[in-house]
């Protein structure tokens, strides 16, 4: 990063009507990312090089008959970009998580981007922040869910379309929230293709970053093309009472058979000091990242799918 990109802003095009809009309505701006040099293939590889074990997720999908299941796999003897140019053959995803906790430079730029962005917005403060980077292969696909913290999509290299669907009832009940939050359910969600008739959709090119309401439920699909995205996370005040709010309520549910719990996000629905620190442990416990154990295979830029099956 030279000093002449330092003094500019990350997002190009923020205007004033953006404060009102960020968390509540699915924006798309233009970002500097791409210039700060952290983001090239090369820099991409050798994060996949430093990046502890436990930080590295790779997942494809088998399908036997009808039925997929997800698979994980490691990078063995790989290079960075040795795995890049097998994600790019084949049907994988890398998930390099939690990179500002072991790359200082990348702490760096997702503090610098959290201050412009607080700096933006009057009364925003945000805390827990979290940035990993999404290698993904041509037409990779997430499925519909919604996450439990304000979340950001950054495109580096390569197209995805992203379907961000309305936060209602109708899309996303309360009580699905509330199982997403008590961790009873993987965040795939009951889905109905007419949804797409009600989603907005993005095609998310390089140097553009999304960001959509809090629970709003949304699908990504890959163009056709290598994808190499930045995700970021992050909780404030309002987002985390609503956690509480909806945690409580849920457990309410289940422990006193509530059915009309409210889901206002202040005055005494939210939980006292003393649950919410415990709560708040749960919650960083929760965005880690998962130990996989079992390793179904391993990434082989010379196979034609890119990867080899760990027998
Ligand atoms: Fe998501």
């Amino acid at each position: 990063m030279n000093s002449m990109n330092m003094s500019r802003d990350i997002i190009v095009d923020w205007q004033a009507q953006h404060e009102h809009l960020f968390g509540q309505h699915a924006i798309r701006l233009q970002h500097r990312l791409i210039e700060t040099g952290l983001f090239t293939r090369e820099s991409i590889g050798r994060l996949i090089e430093r990046c502890p074990k436990s930080h590295l997720g790779l997942e494809s999908v088998s399908f036997e008959g009808d039925v997929h299941k997800r698979i994980y796999g490691e990078l063995g003897g790989a290079s960075g970009l040795e795995a890049i140019a097998a994600i790019e053959k084949g049907s994988m995803w890398m998930n390099i998580r939690r990179v500002m906790e072991w790359a200082p430079e990348y702490n760096d730029l997702l503090n610098r981007i959290f201050t412009e962005f607080e700096s933006r917005m009057d009364g925003f403060k945000t805390f827990k922040r979290n940035m990993g980077v999404l290698v993904s292969s041509p037409n990779a696909k997430v499925p519909y869910h919604a996450d439990i913290q304000g979340q950001s999509l950054w495109q580096i290299s390569g197209v995805k379309r992203v379907f961000v669907y309305p936060r209602s009832d109708i899309f996303m009940p309360s009580k699905n929230i509330e199982k997403i939050l008590l961790r009873e359910t993987t965040e795939d969600m009951p889905y109905r293709s007419w949804f797409d008739e009600y989603a907005t959709t993005f095609d998310l090119k390089p140097g553009e970053m999304l960001t959509w309401p809090l629970y709003a439920p949304h699908k990504v699909e890959n163009h056709d093309c290598l994808n190499i995205s930045v995700t970021m996370e992050h909780w404030t005040k309002p987002i985390w009472n609503s956690y509480a709010v909806q945690y409580g309520n849920g457990v309410l549910r289940r422990t006193l058979g509530l059915k009309n719990s409210s889901t206002r996000d202040h005055g005494i629905h939210v939980y006292p000091k003393a649950a919410a620190a415990f709560l708040w442990k749960k919650a960083g416990r929760q965005i880690e990242g998962d130990v996989v154990k079992t390793r179904d295979f391993r990434i082989s830029s010379e196979s034609a799918n890119g990867r080899v099956a760990i027998s």
